[in-house]
């Protein structure tokens, strides 16, 4: 077992030696800051003070040898040799982790998508940041949600569930739950969030990672933001669009601009092609922009590389939420 201390915030909690810095740190309910928990997104890129660590092997476009021999490691492959120190700042202003009750109120499914919604118990005050996820506790196995509305005093909850044939989850979604019901959930977790700024974001998605996109947009949309904002949600085909109405609403009080982008069959009004090729002739520089990308990794790799390197986008403001579904 080794020590691993957070600055400037003096934070301590213990690793066994089978265990990433990471996981220690959710095990024991500390939010460090993370993503795809697989060494490939970099989100949990971090500066070690002191200690050896050892790596287990990671994705080197986020973790280069310059950057580890900088003193950076990547807390989801990190194990400590020995007790450490590492700089993370701000972390006391994250909302705290916690076992909730929540009870479906409803459940409505859009062709593959059930949009779930679920209340908090009034007296056990859950908060969480637009575009954190939470962990769905099913017969001792957690299952992570993006959470798809923005925090408000209305203790709700709501999350997008696709389904997969034979899935756990799934059919348990499809088959067992039902309003009233009452699931477990730990949360809020993971860094993913809206940045406090004034830059024009970029806000790009497929598939059900529109779900922390919508809980962005209805942060925007609750702070009155005036910020320029285009969207892009890419799918195969046209019946894996959902809750589309929610965009028109949007439109009313943003200054948004959506291209819903299909690369499997043609449809009128939408952009034949994948989101990259899309942005890519949408701008020629990003360099005063924040982009905010949620769905799978091949995407969101793609969509980095092309804002970073094709359109000047400073690597700094290019936030990110990788995920394999949940089944
Ligand atoms: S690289 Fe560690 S969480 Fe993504």
């Amino acid at each position: 077992m080794t020590k691993i201390v957070i600055k400037p915030d003096n934070i301590s909690f213990d690793v066994e030696s089978n265990e990433t810095i990471l996981d220690a740190a959710l095990k024991q309910n500390l939010n460090l800051p993370h993503g795809c928990k697989s060494g490939t997104c970099g989100a949990c890129k971090c500066k070690v003070i002191s200690g050896d660590l050892r790596l287990e092997p990671y994705n080197k476009t986020v973790l280069s040898d310059y950057d580890k021999n900088q003193g950076y490691t990547l807390l989801c492959k990190a194990h400590p040799d020995s007790n450490a120190e590492l700089y993370i700042p701000g972390l006391v202003d994250n909302f705290p982790i916690k076992i909730m009750p929540a009870k479906v109120v409803s459940i409505v499914k859009q062709n593959s998508i059930a949009i779930i919604k679920f209340k908090t118990p009034q007296a056990q005050k859950f908060g969480f940041f637009a575009g954190q996820y939470i962990d769905i506790i099913l017969n001792g196995k957690n299952r992570s949600y993006s959470i798809a509305n923005c925090y408000k005093a209305d203790n709700e909850i709501e999350v997008h569930v696709k389904y997969h044939k034979d899935g756990v989850f799934s059919e348990f979604v499809w088959n067992i739950l039902k309003e009233n019901d009452v699931l477990r959930f730990k949360g809020p977790l993971g860094n993913f969030k809206l940045q406090k700024s004034n830059k024009p974001l970029i806000l790009v998605c497929t598939g059900t990672g529109f779900a922390p996109i919508k809980s962005i947009l209805e942060e925007l949309v609750l702070s009155n933001s005036s910020r320029e904002i285009y969207f892009y949600w890419g799918n195969r085909f046209y019946q894996d669009f959902y809750l589309m109405g929610q965009i028109i609403d949007n439109k009313k009080s943003l200054n948004l601009k959506e291209s819903m982008c299909l690369s499997r069959e043609e449809y009128d009004g939408f952009y034949n092609g994948r989101v990259t090729n899309k942005i890519k002739n949408d701008f020629s520089d990003l360099s005063n922009f924040e982009v905010y990308a949620c769905g799978n990794m091949k995407m969101i790799e793609d969509v980095y590389e092309i804002c970073t390197q094709d359109l000047n986008l400073n690597k700094e403001f290019f936030y990110s939420d990788a995920f394999t579904p949940s089944v």
